[in-house]
């Protein structure tokens, strides 16, 4: 990888003074000697949804799992930066912290526990000591947002399709009532009709006060929801605005590096 990165292009002008609900600062991140992330400031303000889009290997999941812990793992993985959630300090915290703390991810992949019901595996969202007393209340609430899953509760998660295994990944990460949530991509893989479906449930669950990230390689669909975006590319946000102002050509060019 090149030494230096390109600089970043905000298009809009930044929020007046707001203090933002999650502030990243000069945050890097590193696979042994691979540096996977350059140096990436971003703030997110309660109440955004943000889309990061990049390419293959533009760094979005490895920023996602430098918010949320995911790179602390001694010195297989690393990172540099600061990140807080209003104000308190992240980056030395563990995963179980951070979502303690009210930061939870849908990972790529979902790392569901294939071989468990759905309501084990919702369960499983609701280990920390602090969500534990919610957790009847909590599932309850899934179920109201997700009926399918309520009528497949005992199902076994490995025999569902994917669609209903991404809307398991979802209700877990939000059984504890997180503040912001990060989408890793939310709808690889999925028939358009079952992306549709996951988009709706993700504006239910951002007009119930939660502020989304959502990772995505359908740029339109993102575009379509986001009230900001973010462009990668090799590790650095090379792009950043509004989807007002960014214009498709512009962000086209920025994914693939061919706008310097
Ligand atoms: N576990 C890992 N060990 C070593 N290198 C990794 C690991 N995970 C990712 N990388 C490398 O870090 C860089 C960023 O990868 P990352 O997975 O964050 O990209 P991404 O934007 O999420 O890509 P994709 O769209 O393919 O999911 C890439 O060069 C990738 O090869
Ligand atoms: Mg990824």
């Amino acid at each position: 990888m090149a030494a230096s990165r390109p600089a970043k292009v905000t298009a809009a002008a930044p929020a007046a003074a707001a203090v933002p609900l999650l502030s990243i600062v000069g945050l890097s991140a590193w696979y042994g000697e691979l540096r996977a992330i350059w140096d990436v400031s971003l703030d997110i303000h309660a109440g955004d949804v943000l889309a990061i889009i990049g390419a293959n290997g533009a760094g979005k999941s490895t920023l996602l799992k430098s918010i949320t812990g995911l790179m602390n793992r001694g010195a297989a993985a690393h990172t540099r930066g600061r990140v807080e959630l209003g104000g308190r300090r992240l980056d030395a915290l563990d995963t179980g912290q951070i979502v303690d703390a009210g930061v939870t991810l849908v990972p790529e992949g979902r790392r569901l526990f294939a071989r468990m019901s759905v309501e084990d595996n919702l369960l499983a969202g609701a280990f920390l000591p602090r969500v534990r007393p919610l957790a009847q209340r909590r599932l309850a609430e899934m179920y109201r947002l997700f009926p399918k899953l309520a009528e497949r509760r005992l199902q076994v998660v490995s025999q569902m399709s994917g669609g209903e295994q991404q809307m398991v990944a979802i209700a877990r990460a939000l059984m504890s009532q997180p503040r912001l949530v990060l989408f890793d991509e939310l709808s690889l893989g999925l028939a358009p009709a079952v992306v549709d479906d996951i988009y709706r449930k993700v504006a239910e669950i951002h007009a119930q006060g939660t502020t989304c990230v959502i990772v995505e390689q359908d740029m339109k669909r993102a575009l379509a929801v986001a009230n900001r975006v973010c462009v990668m590319l090799e590790g650095a946000i090379v792009l950043e605005g509004t989807p007002a102002t960014l214009s498709e050509a512009q962000i086209t060019a920025a994914y693939f590096g061919t706008e310097r």
